[in-house]
């Protein structure tokens, strides 16, 4: 079977890395892929904002799955244009993809189907965003509408941030049309867990849980980032979380969509905050998340190709999915200065001879005139599975000292809160 994966960051690499594992699969292409993809896959040179080109190219190598790894060719409808050319591919539609697409429709149907989440106001002019803001003050939360590379939301712990967010947002339009509204909620204090599932629509199977790192510095400091780390599982998400993340939360939002007409299949993710008042929903992602992708898919024991199979032709009823028991863990290598500016171009030494239970998933990573050299604010993942959750940390770090570039910067706490817990899943 020929696979093509869209996307090129750390996520798409582990998706192609799992996916060659597959006996079934004979080739894995990538569009466009990075340095490291290019080792194990095919890379195509198409943008994943191309959906008319990827279309022609998956017709033409006769591709019979495609995964998509990223939100915007979700929203922008390359599982309807695919569908339509009759070809099987893993992902939401267009319609069911809005639930990432905008933060408004979002909240809306969670409100409507009585699904946990942050109390919340919507807003389409700054003025009135701004009267709500001197009423009811802060701390409060900000958020684009759309989609805004993960920057559109702004944790606020005066009233002045809110109304400066609000000004960045909808009168200097700092995230372009994606800041036409505003959602303004309470702000939720607890830990915070991914929980994603496969579903086909119908039936939803959960993943082992995760949790991400996303600000730049240890002990959650600093601004917000794609994620810096992640492992799986994560032990504050114990037995009786996981079930309300399944039964309050999951499967209400599956079965919304399906009501309201737009049957959702693929990866569905819940970003959620474990409040003193149990479990509420911070945001829905329509994909896999990314780090939290590289820790799931090294503990995922089924076949990838199995399950996106299964989904596409509803049959996830009938699928088994398991998981290795133990721990991932994934260190994020980034770029010094990101998520602001950094530089790139530096060539990454200390790849050769890593142990062979440790993947280093590339994500801003290309060859420059034979060498491989840093392109992106986030560079490697560095994954490795042990038994434990302590020692996947050890083996982590391990391979992070081996490998240098200028200005490298990760966080050396990546895993650490789920130390001293009792592990469960
Ligand atoms: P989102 O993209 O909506 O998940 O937001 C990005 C990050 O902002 C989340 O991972 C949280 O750390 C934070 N955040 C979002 N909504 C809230 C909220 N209502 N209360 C506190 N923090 C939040
Ligand atoms: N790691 C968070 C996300 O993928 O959105």
């Amino acid at each position: 079977m020929k696979v093509l994966v869209i996307g090129s960051g750390g996520r798409e690499h582990a998706l192609v890395w799992k996916i060659r594992q597959s006996p079934r699969v004979s080739k894995v292409f990538c569009a466009p892929g990075n340095a490291g993809i290019a080792g194990q896959a095919e890379c195509v040179d198409i943008n994943v904002d191309n959906i008319p080109r990827l279309l022609d190219f998956a017709r033409r190598e006769k591709i019979e799955m495609t995964l998509v790894g990223p939100e915007a060719p979700l929203t922008n409808g390359i599982v309807d244009s695919f569908k339509e050319a009759g070809l099987s591919v893993f992902g939401p539609t267009a319609r069911a993809a809005a639930i990432e697409g905008s933060k408004v429709w979002a909240k809306t149907l969670m409100d409507k189907y009585n699904i946990p989440t942050a109390g919340f106001a919507i807003f389409s002019d700054p003025v009135s965003a701004g009267d709500y803001i001197k009423k009811n003050g802060a701390p409060c939360v900000v958020k684009a509408d759309g989609l805004a590379a993960g920057k559109g939301v702004i944790v606020c712990a005066t009233a002045e941030q809110a109304l400066a967010a609000v000004e960045d947002i909808m009168v200097k339009s700092v995230f372009g049309s994606a800041g036409k509204r505003v959602v303004i909620e309470e702000c939720l204090e607890g830990e915070e867990v991914s929980v994603m599932a496969f579903t086909d629509g119908e039936t939803v199977v959960p993943m082992v849980s995760a949790q991400d790192h996303k600000q730049v510095f240890e002990a959650d400091c600093g601004p917000n980032t794609g994620g810096m780390g992640a492992y799986a599982p994560a032990p504050v998400c114990t037995p009786e979380i996981s079930q309300s993340a399944l039964e309050d939360i999951l499967k209400p939002m599956v079965s919304a969509l399906a009501r309201e007409g737009y049957p959702y299949q693929g990866v569905l993710y819940a970003g959620l905050m474990i409040t003193r008042q149990g479990i509420k929903t911070l945001e829905f992602n329509v994909r896999f998340g990314d780090p939290e992708a590289q820790p799931l898919l090294m503990l995922l024991e089924t076949d990838l190709i199995d399950i996106c199979e299964s989904v596409v032709t509803g049959t996830l009823a009938l699928q088994k999915v398991s998981w290795k028991k133990g721990s991932s863990v994934c260190v994020v290598l980034a770029s010094g200065g990101y998520p602001g500016y950094y530089s790139t171009g530096y060539s990454i030494e200390g790849l050769e001879g890593l142990p062979d239970d440790l993947q280093v998933f590339h994500a801003g990573t290309k060859i420059k005139d034979g060498q491989l050299v840093t392109s992106g604010g986030r560079v490697l993942g560095v994954t490795t599975f042990a038994p434990d959750i302590q020692e996947a940390i050890t083996k982590a770090y391990d391979g992070v000292n081996r490998i240098k570039f200028k200005d490298m910067h990760y966080r050396k706490d990546i895993g650490h809160k789920a130390l001293n817990r009792h592990p469960c899943r």
